[in-house]
C-alpha cells in the first residue's frame, strides 16, 4: 500500500487539502493518505474549526510548532516532521501553498530523499521581500511534482527552467472547497447575527506584515476604514498577527463604530459573508481567488499579486498600499461601478480529482 502524507500548518493550507483528502479517499481509497499538521496557525477559529467544518480528520500528526522567527518556526518543524518521515517513510509529501510549513516540509522531504508534490506552484509575486515568495521558490525548486493553478505559474515554471514531466496544470483546489461549501454558505445565518442587510456591507481582512507590522501602516489602514465605514458597515474578522499588533499599538479604540471587528470567522460563514457582500477589501492570497469565483469585487492592498489572472480576467484590482488610491478604488465601487469578470481556466472544482489521479499514475 502507497503512503502519504500532506503536510499542513496554516487556515488556507487546511481549505487547500481538503479536497485532496477526500479524493484519495473516494478514487484511491487503497493509498494511505495521512494529514500532519505542524501547530503555525493553533487557535480554534484558525485551525480546529477548519477541520470540522470541511469534514477533515483530527491530523494523523500534530507537530505542536507555532510562533518565533521565520528561521526558529522553519526549523523547529523541520526537526518534529523529519521524526514522522523517519517512522513513517511515505512514498511521497505533499505541500500546499506558501508558509513556513510549506518550506519546513520541502527541506525535509529533499534532505530524507522523499518525494515532494507542491500544490499551489508556480506562483511568483517577484518580490522577495514576502516570506512567501522565498518559500514558493524554494518548494518550486525541489519539487517533484508541480500542480499548478493559474497560466502565470506554467510561465514562471518554465522561465525558471523547471521541465515540462514535472509541471502539471490542474487548476486551483481552493475553488473545490469553494464549490463544495457554497451551498451551505447560502444557508448561513452570519448576515442576520451580525444585522447586515445583503449587498450593502464590505468585507475587510488584512494579515500581511507589510500593512500590518508597522504602527504607521496599521494605523493608516483603519483611518482608511473608518472613511469607507462612514458610509458602509465593514465587517473586519481580525486575523491574529493584526489584533496582536492593534493590541501593542494601543490602536483598539480608534475605530468607527460600523466597523464590526470579530474574531476569524469559520469557513462557511466566512464564504456566505464574501458572497453577500457589496466588496471585498483585502491582502489575503485565497480571498483574491474566491472573489474572482463568485464575480465580488475585490480590491488588494498590495503592491503586487502572484494571482495575476485574478486582475486580469477576475474581479481583482491591485490598488497598491496607497491608501488613498484604495479608498478611490473604493468609493467608485460603492458608486455602482462594480468590476466583471470571468472565472479561469479549470477553477472547476474538479483539482482535486486531477491532482489524485496524477499522482496516483505516477506512483
Ligand atoms: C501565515 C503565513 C502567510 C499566510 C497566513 C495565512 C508564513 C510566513 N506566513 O502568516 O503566508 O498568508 O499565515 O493566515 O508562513 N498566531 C496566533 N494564533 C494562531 C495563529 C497565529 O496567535 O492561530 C500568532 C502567532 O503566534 C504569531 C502570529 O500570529 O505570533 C503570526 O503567525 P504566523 O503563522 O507566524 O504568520 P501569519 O501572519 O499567520
Ligand atoms: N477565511 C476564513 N475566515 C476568515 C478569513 C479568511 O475562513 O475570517 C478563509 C478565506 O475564505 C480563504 C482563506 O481563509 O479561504 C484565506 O486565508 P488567509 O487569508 O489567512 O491566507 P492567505 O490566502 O493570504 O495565505
Amino acid at each position: 500500500m502507497k503512503k502519504i502524507i500532506s503536510l499542513v500548518g496554516a487556515r488556507p493550507n487546511f481549505i487547500k487539502i481538503a479536497p485532496l483528502h477526500k479524493a484519495f479517499r473516494s478514487l484511491h481509497p487503497e493509498i494511505d493518505h495521512k494529514i500532519c499538521h505542524t501547530g503555525q496557525h493553533f487557535d480554534e477559529n484558525m485551525s480546529k474549526i477548519f477541520f470540522d467544518e470541511l469534514e477533515l480528520p483530527r491530523p494523523d500528526f500534530y507537530l505542536g510548532i507555532s510562533g518565533g522567527s521565520h528561521t526558529s518556526q522553519t526549523s523547529r518543524i523541520m526537526i518534529e516532521l523529519e521524526k514522522v518521515i523517519q517512522d513513517e517513510q511515505p512514498d511521497l509529501l505533499i505541500v500546499p501553498g506558501d508558509v513556513n510549513s510549506t518550506l519546513a516540509g520541502s527541506l525535509v522531504a529533499s534532505k530524507m530523499g522523499i518525494p515532494l508534490a507542491h500544490v499551489e506552484s508556480g506562483l511568483r509575486s517577484f518580490d522577495r521581500n514576502m516570506p512567501e515568495e522565498i518559500n514558493r521558490m524554494v518548494t518550486d525548486i525541489l519539487a517533484d511534482y508541480l500542480f499548478v493553478s493559474e497560466e502565470s505559474g506554467l510561465i514562471n515554471l518554465k522561465k525558471e527552467g523547471i521541465p515540462d514531466e514535472k509541471v502539471f496544470f490542474v487548476g486551483n483546489i481552493m475553488i473545490d472547497s469553494l464549490v463544495s461549501y457554497l451551498p451551505k454558505a447560502k444557508e448561513s445565518n452570519i448576515l442576520n447575527s451580525m444585522g447586515l442587510e445583503e449587498g450593502r456591507y464590505i468585507l475587510g481582512t488584512f494579515h500581511r506584515p507589510s500593512n500590518v507590522d508597522a504602527r504607521v501602516h496599521l494605523e493608516g489602514l483603519f483611518n482608511m476604514l473608518n472613511e469607507l465605514a462612514a458610509e458602509r458597515k465593514l465587517v473586519f474578522p481580525i486575523h491574529p498577527r493584526t489584533r496582536k499588533n492593534m493590541e501593542s499599538f494601543a490602536l483598539i479604540h480608534t475605530l468607527h463604530p460600523n466597523i464590526l471587528l470579530t474574531d476569524p470567522i469559520g469557513y462557511v460563514d466566512f464564504l456566505s459573508l464574501i458572497l453577500h457582500s457589496e466588496l471585498v477589501i483585502t491582502d489575503s492570497g485565497g480571498i483574491q481567488e474566491e472573489t474572482t469565483w463568485l464575480g465580488i469585487p475585490c480590491i488588494t492592498v498590495r503592491n503586487n499579486t502572484e494571482r495575476p489572472i485574478t486582475t486580469k480576467i477576475g474581479t481583482n484590482i491591485l490598488a497598491g498600499t496607497d491608501f488613498e488610491n484604495v479608498k478611490k478604488h473604493a468609493f467608485h465601487i460603492l458608486s455602482g461601478n462594480r468590476p466583471t469578470g470571468k472565472v479561469p481556466e479549470l477553477w472547476d472544482g474538479k483539482t482535486a480529482e486531477r491532482i489524485v489521479t496524477i499522482i496516483h499514475n505516477q506512483l
